[in-house]
């Protein structure tokens, strides 16, 4: 499947959840993440993101992030409409190491 990584975080463009075929996208406060069991691996969110914050999990040093998507997937309710992006996304945009920092 693909992931929901680092830099979603503070930022939440939502642009990827207009693209996906299974609305398989969840939402936190903070950031989205993907179911991994509905992902099609279809691609198409990828360049959506305007944060570059989706990636496939087969890249190296994404089992991190894939464990994040599927336990969170479970938790938070889906979302298949795009919203505002958060007020801060700018500032957050890029910054490194959110998770550490911010995640909630
Ligand atoms: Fe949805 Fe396709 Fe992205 Fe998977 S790869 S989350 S199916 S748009
Ligand atoms: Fe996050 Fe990018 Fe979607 S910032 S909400 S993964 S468009």
């Amino acid at each position: 499947p693909y992931v929901v990584t680092d830099n979603c975080i503070r930022c939440k463009y939502t642009d990827c959840v207009e693209v996906c075929p299974v609305d398989c996208f969840y939402e936190g406060e903070n950031m989205l993440v993907i179911h991994p069991d509905e992902c099609i691996d279809c691609g198409v969110c990828e360049p959506e993101c305007p944060a570059e914050a989706i990636s496939p999990d087969t890249e190296p040093g994404l089992e991190k992030w894939l464990k994040i998507n599927a336990d969170y997937a479970k938790m938070w309710p889906n979302i298949t409409q795009k919203r505002d992006a958060l007020p801060e996304a700018t500032e957050f945009d890029g910054v490194a190491g959110k998770f550490e920092q911010y995640f909630s």
